[in-house]
């Protein structure tokens, strides 16, 4: 209704919003001197919300997700126009030196997720919830996912698993107001059942099993899935059959949109999936820096 309304403000009357549209042109859709409800979307908060992506799934519009674990990186992120930040529960092997994500706690992704929220003005942050903190029942997910939403400024969050445990759960936190993505595939808190980081879907029966819990997860409420480490068909044919969006990360190019944790995407991590592709190089270039400082530092040029 309030969005209807300012939807007929001529918004060449102001200079400021008229700027704004410009930067924002993939948001814009100038009618006339006015701007329409997703420019409005955009106006209210600039901040990108969980209906965008559905919108995006239909107009064809790929979504670029990225991780974050900290206030500076997340910032660089949105500023840069990343639709999705994920504080991914992987910060407990990226950013804290755990051997896999299992041991990362509650108060450990509250502690991260808080920081993130405070380094972004649009992407749309979500929160990995960790290991056995939403496994044991729907009422012990909703009591964390709700913590996770009071706490931070975090507007989803993320579960690994489908059908039908965690279909159920999804469906409980959906009915209830928490925006929930889903993560099938493999779901590196079962690593230890997986045993390994292991391709997941590459027989019939498990690729059978992925798309069904995709489509559970859909039916279940949640407003996007991520696709991890599956054969790029098995990914087609989710991605075909869901109108929530797909998230792939090692599922090949055919999905709605692509993850990447940031520190492979960056070349910072020591150690990355065979999937995970780098834009550039940082290990070097911090290492380069730290060595040029070194030197300068003990020649007493600096
Ligand atoms: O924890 C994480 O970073 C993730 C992505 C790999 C999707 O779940």
């Amino acid at each position: 209704m309030v969005e209807r309304h300012l939807a007929k403000v001529n918004v060449a009357r102001s200079n400021r919003v008229a700027r704004f549209c410009k930067t924002e042109s993939e948001r814009v859709e100038w009618k006339g001197g006015s701007c329409s409800v997703l420019t409005l979307a955009g106006l209210c908060a600039m901040a990108i919300t969980i209906h965008h992506f559905k919108q995006w799934k239909q107009d064809g519009r790929p979504i670029v997700a990225l991780t974050a674990w900290d206030c500076l990186l997340a910032k660089v992120l949105d500023e840069a126009g990343v639709d999705l930040i994920l504080v991914g529960d992987s910060l407990a092997m990226v950013a804290l030196g755990y051997d896999t994500t299992l041991p990362i706690t509650l108060d450990e992704m509250l502690h991260h997720t808080k920081a993130v929220c405070r380094g972004v003005t649009k992407a749309l942050v979500v929160c990995d919830l960790p290991f056995l903190s939403y496994q044991e029942s729907p009422q012990q997910a909703l009591s964390v996912a709700g913590q996770v939403l009071k706490e931070t400024q975090a507007k989803a969050v993320k579960l690994e698993g489908g059908y039908p445990a965690m279909a159920e759960t999804v469906q409980f936190l959906t009915q209830r107001g928490i925006p929930v993505m889903g993560h099938v595939g493999l779901t590196p808190q079962s690593v230890h059942q997986f045993g390994g980081y292991r391709k997941q879907g590459k027989d019939p029966d498990s690729a059978e099993r992925i798309l069904e819990e995709a489509i559970a997860l859909e039916s279940a409420g949640a407003f996007a899935v991520v696709l991890e480490h599956i054969p790029a068909d098995l990914a087609a044919t989710i991605t075909h059959k869901l109108k929530i969006p797909t998230i792939g990360i090692g599922a090949g190019s055919n999905c709605d949109g692509q993850v990447l944790v940031t520190a492979d995407l960056l070349g910072l991590s020591d150690w990355q999936p065979p999937f995970a592709k780098p834009y550039a190089n940082l290990r070097q270039s911090v290492a380069d820096a730290v060595q040029g400082f070194s030197q300068e530092v003990r020649s007493h040029k600096f």
